[in-house]
């Protein structure tokens, strides 16, 4: 019900818009393209797809630089802007948008972006502003591109504060070189009408680009019925018994992911009732492949009624190209539609860009790189294709932990760890078993009598009940997935530097003795002696907390526990610890024979020390420290490699770290990568500054 409430509200605000831009377009103050622009009109919407051949209104802001058209290439159509003969890093082209845009609004920007360099560039749009104060440059969009393929920028312009503004520029250029661009499909709309694509009223007499399928039927803009206006388009076919479909190419309108709706309005005066479908096709080379049908309507006749789709082109898919259909299934001669509108659906899901260079594969010859992620991870398609493209080992980052295995004495619920599993196996990733034995995240039933409840002791009874527990839990769960896991975190943060000894005060502690934490490696190793078992733990370069954890281990070691690694979760952030320390704790570890080091849980965080109130520029400085230091912390991984063999990020994305309102992670809530990422890849694009 209410989906159905919501697709009548989006139809009907998809209407009113429609009803808006209709009036808006008749009386002139909105244009699809900018040819139809004269002079110092405002504008909700413009389009620059250098279609037209012009260069104008763009100009250089270098002295020796060229703008050209050229057909090269192009992200729609035949043409684009050519940006050549740059000298400086910041010369650029430029856009006056001082008598385009109505300052009173905000506007939403988005142009397409191409270069042939052999490497990555840094593209930034950005605005200068002058006002009776001055002028004032600021970026509004900065993103990595890879050569040789056309990509999308995206940023918004808000100058509704602004007072006293004499002129407005918005920029393009690559400060990373001096390298020719291309510039294609730019266009700036007033953010609360940036849901219409298209609207066609056919008021201007073109058929504004349908065609019909073949020679035997044909279509004209038409007075004979308008469902608004004056004209419509009349669909007419000869041939009897034959359902031919009025196409429309719609390259390049749909992006994946995102969500579309298609509606236009029918009337027809022959049949009691017209049944027609409304579908994509996707185009190959120019043939016509596989067609989806969106949605089917039964047209009464004598009645305009509306048609209406909705579409969400599939994150993988490869096709660039689409046609719009729209074909009767019942016999028909002729029929007229109008009114044709494509919106957005308002809510905009971001998408991850799939063509960005892998991360593993980049570490491949290095260490496996992985990630911590929780389950609606593996239910949300365009996580998963994330994950696809960058890690190849995974952990549950909360899914495997006692309180979720064994929540009730001998009630096991394996049937999430279970999904894991068999999303490793079919994606072919790797996967961390995390953890076994910790003082968090641990039922209060281990640690209470089975009969009256009361806390276990110290008394040799009740660790009796401890450790057959424990080696009950262990047995079962890691027997599961014999085979199957390839590093276990058997003990978790054991150590706490604080106390005398060295050992945490948990409850595994206070009762067991400092003995579960090897008893631990020795029932985990029974069960599966081809895992990697792990002792694994924060603040790892804490001196003093690192010489516990050597020596704990050494002796462990020493003493035959079958133990292989120490995991250094690296929870971090930009101002601890120095790289120097993570050095010297990756050193001091790996000395004791036989021991690799997987870092377990990384993230930096930078906005600890600022609240989350940091401003833009503040923020910008912190995430370009953050890469600088992660990208130093891989070169340490990197240096020893024969001994760090695995390398997790503790989540996949800001929005989903445990560091609520930080940017500890490598991809922003939108999927979009940050400069902590492109530092792993190529640390010349991370801004210097
Ligand atoms: C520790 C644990 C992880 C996780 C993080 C914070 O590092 O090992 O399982 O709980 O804290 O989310």
């Amino acid at each position: 019900m209410k989906g159905c409430v919501y697709g009548k509200l989006k139809r009907f605000s998809a209407l009113i818009l429609a009803i808006l831009f209709l009036v808006a377009t008749l009386i002139g103050i909105g244009s699809t393209k900018v040819s139809k622009v004269s002079g110092a009109t405002k504008k909700s919407f413009v389009e620059f797809n250098f279609e037209n051949k012009l260069v104008a209104p763009f100009k250089t802001s270098g002295k020796s630089m060229t703008l050209k058209i050229d057909s090269t290439t192009a992200a729609e159509g035949t043409f684009s802007l050519l940006a050549s003969g740059r000298k400086q890093i910041d010369d650029g082209v430029l856009l006056d948008v001082t008598n385009i845009i109505d300052y009173s609004n905000e506007y939403t920007i988005t142009l397409y972006v191409y270069h042939k360099s052999s490497k990555l560039q840094r593209f930034v749009v950005s605005s200068e502003i002058e006002t009776k104060s001055g002028k004032e440059n600021k970026p509004l969009c900065e993103k990595v591109i890879m050569p040789n393929s056309w990509k999308k920028l995206d940023a918004s312009l808000n100058l509704t504060e602004l007072k006293g503004i004499k002129k407005v520029w918005l920029k393009v250029y690559v400060p990373t070189s001096t390298t020719n661009f291309y510039v294609d499909l730019f266009t700036l709309k007033v953010s609360e009408s940036s849901n219409l694509i298209k609207f066609e009223s056919f008021e201007d007499k073109s058929i504004a680009g349908f065609v019909p399928q073949d020679k035997k039927c044909k279509l004209s803009v038409t007075k004979e019925k308008a469902y608004q206006g004056t004209y419509s388009i009349k669909f007419q076919q000869t041939a009897k018994k034959q359902n031919t479909a009025v196409t429309l190419p719609v390259k390049g309108t749909f992006e994946k992911g995102k969500s579309y709706s298609i509606s236009f309005y029918v009337y027809q005066p022959i049949l009691k009732s017209l049944n027609l479908a409304v579908g994509v096709r996707f185009l190959e080379n120019g043939k016509n492949t596989k067609e989806i049908v969106l949605g089917k309507v039964t047209v009464p006749k004598n009645k305009w009624t509306e048609v209406f789709a909705s579409y969400t082109p599939s994150l993988d898919s490869k096709i660039k190209d689409f046609l719009i259909f729209i074909r009767p299934l019942s016999e028909i001669s002729y029929y007229y539609f109008d009114n044709f509108t494509i919106s957005d659906d308002g809510w905009y899901s971001a998408v991850p860009d799939l063509d960005l260079p892998s991360l593993s594969e980049k570490y491949k010859n290095y260490f496996k790189v992985g990630v911590a992620v929780p389950y609606k991870a593996l239910t949300n398609p365009v996580d998963v294709a994330l994950i696809k493209r960058h890690f190849n080992s995974i952990t549950a980052e909360n899914e495997m932990k006692p309180e979720a295995l064994e929540p009730y004495e001998g009630t096991f619920n394996f049937s999430i760890a279970d999904e894991y599993l068999n999303f490793c196996k079919k994606n072919n990733i790797a996967i961390r078993g995390h953890t076994l034995v910790w003082h968090q995240q641990t039922p209060s039933w281990f640690f209470q009598h089975p009969q009256t409840g009361e806390k276990l002791t110290n008394s040799e009874k009740d660790k009796k009940i401890l450790l057959e527990r424990l080696k009950k839990y262990i047995q079962t769960v890691v027997s599961r997935y014999k085979g199957r896991i390839y590093a276990w975190d058997v003990v978790n943060e054991a150590i706490d530097e604080n106390q005398p000894d060295g050992f945490r005060r948990s409850e595994w502690f206070n009762i067991l003795g400092p003995e579960y934490i090897e008893k631990a490696f020795i029932y985990t190793h029974q069960a599966d002696p081809n895992a990697l078992l792990f002792y694994n733990d924060y603040s790892t370069e804490n001196p003093v907390k690192r010489e516990y954890i050597y020596k704990l281990i050494k002796g462990l070691k020493e003493k035959g526990v079958p133990i292989h690694g120490i995991g250094l979760q690296c929870h971090i952030s930009v101002s601890w610890p120095s790289v120097e320390e993570v050095e010297k704790t990756i050193k001091l570890f790996s000395s004791i024979p036989g021991i690799k080091i997987h870092v377990t849980e990384i993230d930096i965080s930078v906005a600890k020390e600022f609240g989350e109130d940091i401003d833009e520029e503040t923020k910008r400085y912190l995430l370009i420290q953050q890469a600088r230091k992660l990208k130093d912390l891989f070169d340490v991984f990197k240096k020893y490699k024969n001994v760090v063999t695995s390398v997790s990020f503790w989540g996949l994305k800001d929005d989903y770290s445990w560091l609520k309102g930080d940017f500890p992670l490598l991809f922003d809530k939108d999927y979009q990568p940050k400069f902590a990422f492109w530092s792993l890849i190529d640390p010349s694009v991370v801004p210097e500054e």
